[in-house]
């Protein structure tokens, strides 16, 4: 398999496996800590991964042994005055919805420690595998603060308000196999073969429709903030525009011909 690394990021590597994206957050003397430069280059690598028709699905992980993303940089977080703190609040969450709102499979594979915004972007992510190692957790008020991309609104969507709400007012961390218990995260591998489990998904994804990917990425999300009979109406309206597909007919098809489909995102 072809594999193509881009330098064109000061702060994250981009290596292309074949129609697979691998996104390293690369600020190792900070542990990979999100300062307002990565958020943006996070954001553009996001975008283009986004409009670029070879690229299926994008694992998002942290360069090094130790850490995912070890949160908003908090150099500077202690400089913002109250204008610039909602700002670059609204900000990381503009950034964390470039992932969530790809039209395509983002993971989040989890090597080490995932506090404050780097739990928020796992969380912003569509699947999260954690390695043996990884510690997640929103530790914002032992600062002062508050979980500013998001971290209040999808941790309760994804575990429940009473966990979300005992792990956000404690701020304790979360290790990795608590945070599958409880669905933090949807599973738990050794620390070798994480980005090879994540790509082993990634490409089970891949075999599958891609508009048909892209409808329940759409229903689900949009879908997740609806009345439950708005929601059944929009996955109604996502079943019959893909009716319209020659990749629905060809998925059906090839089914009937006991064959492989070969779908055409068409
Ligand atoms: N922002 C800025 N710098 C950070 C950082 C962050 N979120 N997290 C770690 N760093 C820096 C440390 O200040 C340290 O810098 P130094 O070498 O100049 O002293 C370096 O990264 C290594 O961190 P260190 O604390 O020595 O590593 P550790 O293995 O002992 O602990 C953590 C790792 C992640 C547990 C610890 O660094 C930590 O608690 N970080 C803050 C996590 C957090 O509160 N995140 C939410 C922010 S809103």
């Amino acid at each position: 398999m072809t594999s193509t690394a881009t330098t064109t990021y000061r702060n994250l590597l981009v290596e292309r496996r074949g129609a697979v994206t691998l996104l390293f957050v690369n600020r190792p003397d900070v542990l990979n800590a999100l300062n307002r430069e990565t958020l943006a280059e996070i954001e553009s690598c996001a975008l283009a991964f986004a409009a670029d028709p070879s690229q299926g699905a994008l694992i998002v992980t942290g360069s090094g042994e130790k850490s995912f993303i070890s949160g908003a940089d908090i150099n500077e977080l202690a400089v913002l005055d109250p204008r610039g703190a909602e700002d670059i609040s609204r900000f990381g969450q503009r950034v964390l919805a470039s992932l969530a709102r790809a039209g395509k499979p983002v993971i989040a594979a989890i090597n080490g420690y995932a506090f404050g915004g780097g739990c928020e972007l796992a969380l912003a992510c569509h699947i999260r595998l954690a390695a043996e190692n990884a510690v997640l957790g929103l530790p914002e008020v032992s600062l002062g603060i508050i979980p500013g991309y998001g971290g209040t609104q999808r941790l309760p969507r994804l575990v429940g308000a009473g966990r979300a709400l005992e792990i956000i007012l404690s701020g304790r961390r979360v290790k990795a196999d608590e945070a599958e218990r409880i669905g933090l995260v949807n599973r738990v591998v050794p620390r070798d073969q994480l980005l090879a489990e994540a790509e082993k998904l990634a490409q089970a994804i891949l075999k599958n429709g891609p508009l048909a990917v892209a409808a329940v990425l759409e229903a689900v999300d949009r879908g997740l903030s609806l009345p439950l009979d708005d929601g059944l109406r929009l996955e109604s309206g996502q079943f019959g525009i893909l009716a319209a597909s020659e990749d629905m007919h060809e998925g059906l098809q090839a089914f009937l011909e006991k064959r492989p489909a070969r779908f055409q995102r068409k």
